[in-house]
């Protein structure tokens, strides 16, 4: 193992364990104004009027009249409001903020509100929706001629529901009135940068009215990279009209309701086979953005660019939508539209190898894609494509042809057992040329009089471990202790943009940039010196140059590949299944501390294997979410899934630190289609369509078809 990979105690470790870390809700209350959103109750309307109740001295009530600047929260597009405009769009959406000392009392007053609502007829069902955010087109090759060549079509459609990102700290944002006039807001979140920008607009200030600081966050899985600035607005308007910090804090209730989610999505995928060889795919990739528009540009974009999976496809159609629904906005989760998509083409490649009596495995090894192919952009494989090795590994791990041979015989019992096996990949960093045209990163180092070097960037540790990481990598290079070198939160008016904490960028772009000012700093390095120095990011040379409008060229740096096998029990009486082994072999490049990726790997195949089975959530005919509570929205544990194996498969990166790519969402993506897999066979041979794949959806297979 390299040097770099041997695991540390992470530095925030002990006080996380000892419980003295403090998040946004640990602050002292004194002097801090609780503040709670007045949500709406239906899913679309035009709000006549708010009648609130008389207000005791020192309470408020703040909504979109006080916003100072632009009641627009800035994401991709601007059609989120800070507070409802004159329609709610859906249920939840912000009305106005209660704020005051005593939170029952805010409680109670914020109870107290009557919203007058004219109702308008809201559009809930997907597949009903006409509004559509976004629409996207590309392809390769003369898909209408294969189609018209081949020797069978399959015509196929794929769905898939929400998943709550279920962190352990809820949303919590708070805001303090500086005595400068400058904003000072933190909280719980991925993106400082980006509430920086969102929470000057709303002020209606410049960049130096406002600083953002993120807190000890307890989890975020993309579920806070856009939501805390829309909440950082939130408050930072109402502490601009109290004159004194506001914090607002959500509890799981408002949080699972109200916040964003992973997009449920419809995939259609039609497939034409000649020789026993795929020769076109024609894709129709719908995402349900829900009420706003939030990410969904760009994690539709992630997933119609992973459509075709890990399969050449030679003549390629691909069609993605992001429509609105008058449900919570949908947003980012690990995986970022690539989950949906993959879980598609996988059970896709799945059926037609049973159809054409071909063993599923073969028929998806047959079309790998290798080193030097296409992408599906047109780009380039640049580097190994090391997914033949890792097969091998994962069948050594768990006798994976043996298994599927053997459980693919007749059944018969109480228990039926299965095996399925997915393929995949995911993209390192940002899609397309958003590093360079967008973020531009920038890190720096401060070298200090006694030695310590502190690391000046701001991507924050949500669990994922760049507290640890980074100094890590500059303590490497500057062959120092680690205690020499930190990384505090990052506060904007101390660090430079080095851009947000999303698609496995951080350690892969920001650690390499850390890495190089490290090495800048060790040669001009004086002692008892304060010395500084930065990092600017660079393109890497042998990248296609990407053209957003044509999904033309490499939409990805390189990839991270993985392969997954899970095998399952299935309780024919109960319709409940048992995971008896879930195998993975991952390839997120050198791992810059061992233990570190296989808590990533770990966690995030365990949140797949939720998101295959368990996690199943919905809104009723009123556009309600139903589960919102731990009790109706199941997450897996440590104990539903014992043995969990996962290895790592090292493909070093030239461009990133010691060979490290994008590791944190990877593991998440794959699990659905083994797991769906798995079910199939121990079904007898079914063939399924959608996750999550519940008890409840196993008895209804079992009425209907039996077993
Ligand atoms: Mo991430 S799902 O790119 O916040």
């Amino acid at each position: 193992m390299d040097k770099i990979s041997q695991s540390v105690v992470k530095k925030d470790h002990a006080t996380k364990i000892s419980g003295r870390s403090v998040y946004v809700a640990d602050y002292p209350s004194e002097g801090v104004l609780c503040g709670k959103l007045l949500h709406a109750k239906v899913a679309r309307a035009r709000v006549v009027r708010v009648e609130v109740p008389e207000l005791p001295e020192g309470y408020f009530y703040v909504d979109a009249k006080d916003v100072p600047g632009d009641n627009n929260v800035n994401i991709v597009l601007d059609d989120t409001p800070v507070y409802c405009r004159d329609t709610v769009e859906y249920i939840g959406e912000p009305i106005a903020m209660l704020c005051g000392p005593d939170e029952a009392e805010v409680e109670r007053l914020r109870d107290a509100c009557r919203v007058v609502y004219e109702e308008l007829e809201p559009v809930l069902d997907l597949r009903a929706a006409t509004e559509t955010f976004f629409d996207y087109h590309y392809g390769h090759g003369d898909v209408d001629g294969a189609f018209a060549e081949a020797d069978a079509i399959y015509d196929e459609e794929f769905e898939t529901g929400y998943q709550e990102q279920a962190y352990l700290e809820t949303q919590g944002m708070m805001a303090e009135p500086e005595e400068s006039g400058r904003m000072f807001v933190h909280g719980s979140s991925q993106c400082a940068y980006y509430i920086h920008g969102a929470v000057a607009r709303a002020l209606g200030c410049g960049p130096s009215g406002v600083h953002i600081l993120q807190d000890v966050t307890g989890g975020g899985f993309g579920g806070k990279e856009a939501f805390p600035s829309i909440l950082g607005c939130q408050v930072a308007v109402a502490a601009r009209k109290c004159g004194r910090p506001v914090r607002c804090v959500f509890d799981r209730r408002e949080d699972m309701e109200y916040t964003s989610k992973r997009h449920p999505s419809l995939c259609r995928y039609k497939v034409a086979v000649k020789d026993g060889r795929v020769t076109a795919m024609d894709i129709d990739v719908v995402f349900n953005a829900g009420a706003y528009s939030t990410l969904s540009a760009v994690v539709l974009q992630r997933g119609i660019i992973a459509a075709p999976g890990v399969y050449d496809v030679p003549n390629l159609r691909v069609h993605g939508c992001a429509r609105k629904t008058n449900t919570s906005p949908c947003g980012a989760y690990r995986g970022f539209g690539a989950p949906q998509t993959f879980f598609a083409v996988e059970m896709m490649m799945d059926h037609i190898a049973r159809d054409l009596g071909v063993d599923s495995l073969a028929f998806k090894q047959a079309h790998l894609v290798k080193q030097g192919d296409s992408t599906s952009t047109c780009g380039r494989y640049h580097f190994p494509v090391p997914l033949p090795a890792m097969i091998e590994e994962v069948e050594t791990a768990c006798s994976y042809r043996e298994k599927r041979a053997a459980y693919a015989k007749p059944q018969t019992g109480r228990y039926r057992r299965g095996i399925g096996m997915s393929l995949y990949f995911h993209g390192a960093g940002f899609t397309g040329s958003g590093e360079r045209d967008l973020i531009k990163a920038v890190a720096k180092l401060r070298k200090y009089r006694d030695g310590t070097v502190e690391v000046l960037a701001s991507n924050g540790d949500i669990g994922q471990g760049v507290r640890t990481t980074f100094p890590k990598i500059v303590a490497h290079e500057l062959n120092l202790p680690l205690d020499k070198v930190f990384y505090d939160h990052p506060d904007t008016a101390r660090v430079p943009d080095s851009g947000p904490t999303v698609a496995s960028r951080s350690l892969m772009i920001v650690g390499e940039l850390l890495r190089r000012a490290a090495i800048h700093l060790r040669e001009v390095w004086v002692d008892g010196e304060e010395q500084e120095v930065e990092e600017r990011y660079k393109e890497p040379d042998f990248m296609i140059p990407f053209d957003i409008t044509k999904f033309d060229g490499d939409a990805y740096p390189t990839y991270a590949w993985a392969v997954n096998a899970i095998e399952l029990e299935i309780d024919t009486l109960t319709g409940t299944s048992k995971v008896l082994g879930a195998y993975g072999s991952f390839d997120v490049g050198t791992p810059v501390d061992y233990n570190i990726v296989l808590g990533q790997m770990e966690g995030g195949f365990l949140q797949g294997i939720g998101y295959a089975s368990i996690e199943k959530m919905d809104c009723d005919d009123k556009g309600r979410i139903r589960n919102n509570s731990f009790s109706d929205y199941l997450i897996p544990t440590t104990k539903d899934v014992p043995n969990l194996r996962c290895m790592l498969h090292v493909e070093k990166y030239p461009d990133g630190p010691y060979g490290a790519k994008g590791a944190g969402e990877l593991p998440l993506v794959g699990a659905p289609a083994a797991y769906l897999e798995a079910v199939e066979q121990a079904l007898g041979g079914s063939s399924l369509h959608h996750a999550p794949f519940t008890a409840e959806d196993t008895l209804a297979v079992i009425a209907k078809e039996g077993v």
